[in-house]
């Protein structure tokens, strides 16, 4: 019964938003030049990315994508990508990037040749990406998407994707590696670390984390206590329902990206949206950069979404907190156990995002402030809580200064 919801519900978008379904190929420098024929119009140009696999995406930019898949300890197949810049040959330092939450590893990918991954591996590093549990890059030994148990993981569960893509990305390059988190890439970089700090000091070298998703306890927007409060009946009735789903990478089959470019209006909309939910942004996301922007959202987790409310509500960077009875099980105490960020055995960059409205500023600060150790650092970047993905002008704003950092730590 709950799949046959899901499959009505489906259907029922399905059949609203493709009625429209056009080549997407095609970006414009002007919003309103996408609803004005874009195959046609002097404004907009074919953008070879959109419609791109992963591979293909790294070839349009000159470099070739090997994909390898990485056995968890729990069953999950993880794939990895790793970029190769046929220009350097030769040993190279390694750096590893992590995404975030509603994310995967083609965010990286997602800004042309101003995509971090392409800035990182152009200046001859040796640059791997890892994909979380329940992206389209993963799969389960046993498990489908159709069972709820396949959709069973909290925050705590993404450490042991990161233990086992760090130590095989190790195994294979000989190499300490530099770990780069962005948003929940940085809370399951956080995690892993801190339970692990054996393992992991043997592998990584130093922690970037780009606005980690760790303390929220003055997010502001669309992600306000308030707000999830209102909305829990809702997300318990889509886990009811095992409506954790993942957008696809064909934006002709991506509800979001369909949703978002039916009208002028739905495009203002859908903007609108983002500077809720991510803060507004000083640099604002440009018109040709609204498609590829659009499919870098690719899913739904329940689980993962109430995790983050936890952390939001208790303003505690925890495991997840199945109530007391469920808690005495699953931990044998009462409350859930804390995550202890000092047990990081690495030297950390922390960055904020100067607009972020997920993870604001102040949170950053503060905690950075409390925990203080004497080989971290901190930054900020005049983004909000993502926009610097798809920024064309990242390397003045950011990447200039990541290649610093990395050049200093690694
Ligand atoms: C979209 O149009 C471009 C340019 O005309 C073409 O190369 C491409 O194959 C088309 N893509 C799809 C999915 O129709
Ligand atoms: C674009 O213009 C060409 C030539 O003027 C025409 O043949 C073609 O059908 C037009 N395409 C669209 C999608 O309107
Ligand atoms: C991006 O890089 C590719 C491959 O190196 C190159 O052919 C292309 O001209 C570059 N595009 C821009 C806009 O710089
Ligand atoms: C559970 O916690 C209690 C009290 O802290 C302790 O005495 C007991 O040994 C624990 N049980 C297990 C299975 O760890």
């Amino acid at each position: 019964m709950p799949f046959c919801t899901w499959l009505l519900i489906l259907f029922f978008l399905e059949c609203l938003i493709l009625i429209r379904a056009r080549n997407y190929s095609f970006v414009c420098n002007e919003i309103e030049a996408y609803m004005d024929n874009p195959e046609n119009n002097s404004k907009c140009w074919f953008d070879p990315d959109v419609y791109a696999d992963p591979v293909q995406r790294a070839l349009n930019h000159g470099f070739l994508l090997k994909k390898h898949n990485v056995r968890t300890e729990d069953g999950w197949i993880l794939t990895l990508f790793r970029l190769k810049n046929l220009k350097h040959s030769g040993q190279k330092n390694v750096i590893f990037l992590q995404h975030g939450l509603a994310a995967d590893a083609t965010c990286f990918m997602a800004n042309g040749n101003n995509s971090l991954a392409f800035i990182l591996a152009e200046e001859g590093y040796d640059v791997w990406m890892g994909n979380y549990r329940g992206t389209e890059f993963s799969s389960h030994q046993t498990l489908t998407p159709l069972n709820k148990k396949y959709w069973d993981f909290s925050l705590t569960e993404l450490s042991i994707d990161l233990a086992a893509v760090i130590q095989f990305v190790h195994t294979k390059t000989k190499r300490k590696i530099l770990y780069i988190g962005h948003s929940m890439g940085g809370t399951g970089g956080v995690i892993y670390l801190s339970t692990r700090p054996e393992e992991a000091k043997n592998y990584i070298s130093h922690t970037i984390l780009i606005q980690p998703a760790i303390f929220m306890s003055h997010t502001v927007g669309f992600f306000t206590l308030e707000n999830i409060k209102t909305y829990y009946g809702l997300l318990q009735t889509m886990d009811y329902m095992n409506l954790n789903l993942y957008f696809s990478s064909n934006p002709d089959e991506n509800l979001i990206f369909n949703i978002c470019v039916r009208s002028l209006a739905d495009i203002k909309f859908c903007i609108n949206l983002f500077d809720k939910i991510l803060g507004t942004s000083m640099y604002p996301i440009s018109p040709p950069k609204l498609p590829m922007a659009l499919l870098a959202i690719r899913g739904v987790i329940y689980k993962l979404i109430l995790h983050f409310s936890q952390i939001l509500h208790s303003g505690e960077f925890k495991m997840f907190d199945y109530g007391t009875k469920g808690n005495l099980q699953v931990y044998n105490s009462t409350k859930p156990p804390f995550f202890d960020i000092t047990k990081i055995p690495t030297s950390v960059s922390w960055i904020y995002g100067e607009t972020d409205a997920l993870v604001p500023k102040r949170d950053i600060l503060e905690n950075f402030e409390k925990y203080r150790k004497p080989n971290w650092d901190i930054y900020g970047i005049p983004y909000n809580h993502g926009y610097f993905l798809f920024d064309e002008q990242v390397s003045k704003r950011f990447s200039n200064l990541l290649l610093k950092l990395i050049r200093k730590h690694i």
